[in-house]
């Protein structure tokens, strides 16, 4: 459990969820915007969507990590691990933000707390797969210092059931800790 103050002075509690979450994480979901969803893997407005997420972070296959503000969930973030041997080294982070709560930091701030977790757990390489409508996390990764990997032209459909390319990005956590050493060390995060 942490908590970080943004650029704009609100508060914000970062913890991993629990089992009790579950209604909290509902809202969450039911309250993006159609277009926020449109392009999201899942329909996570699906019954039984919820409950399973959580089932999944307690089996450790995914790290959960959400912000709150207030009882509120503002922002949930997640690194997966994968289950191949071939993929050990690599993790996948996805965020997502509600809508009142976009383009004030939280993204980032999830994403720098997430790769501390993935150097704990001796990681080298996150990816983040998105779908090409997806600009403005595109954005964010290419602010970050993420780079375009490889482009799926017309590869996945989204939750409307059109065909959308899917577009790779990747950072070595050699780069990201090179290029963010500053802000760690003025955070003093442990991870
Ligand atoms: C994409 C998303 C995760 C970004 O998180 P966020 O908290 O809104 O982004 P941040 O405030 O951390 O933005 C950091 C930087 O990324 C860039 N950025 C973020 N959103 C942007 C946008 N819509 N257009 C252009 N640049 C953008 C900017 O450079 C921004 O810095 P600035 O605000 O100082 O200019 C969030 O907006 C979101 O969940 N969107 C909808 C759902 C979605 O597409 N999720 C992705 C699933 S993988």
């Amino acid at each position: 459990m942490k908590y970080e103050i943004l650029e704009d002075g609100t508060n914000v509690l970062l913890r991993e969820p629990t089992k009790e979450d579950q209604k909290s994480s509902l809202d969450f979901f039911l309250k993006l915007p159609v277009e926020d969803r449109r392009y999201l893997r899942m329909d996570v407005t699906r019954p039984g969507f919820v409950e399973r997420r959580l089932v999944q972070s307690e089996s450790g296959e995914v790290y959960r990590l959400w912000a709150f503000v207030g009882d509120e969930i503002a922002a949930d973030g997640s690194l997966e691990f994968s289950a191949d041997q071939w993929g050990g080294h690599l993790g996948e982070i996805r965020v997502i933000v509600g809508r009142e709560y976009q383009r004030r930091g939280f993204g980032t701030l999830l994403i720098q707390q997430l790769f501390r977790v993935a150097e704990e757990r001796k990681l080298e390489k996150i990816v983040m797969n998105m779908l090409a409508p997806q600009k403005s996390m595109r954005a964010v990764c290419e602010k970050l210092g993420f780079r375009v990997d490889a482009v799926l032209p017309d590869y996945l459909k989204d939750q409307d059931g059109k065909t959308q390319s899917l577009v790779i990005m990747t950072c070595t956590l050699d780069q990201w800790f090179h290029e963010m050493k500053d802000f760690y060390q003025e955070k003093n995060w442990d991870g």
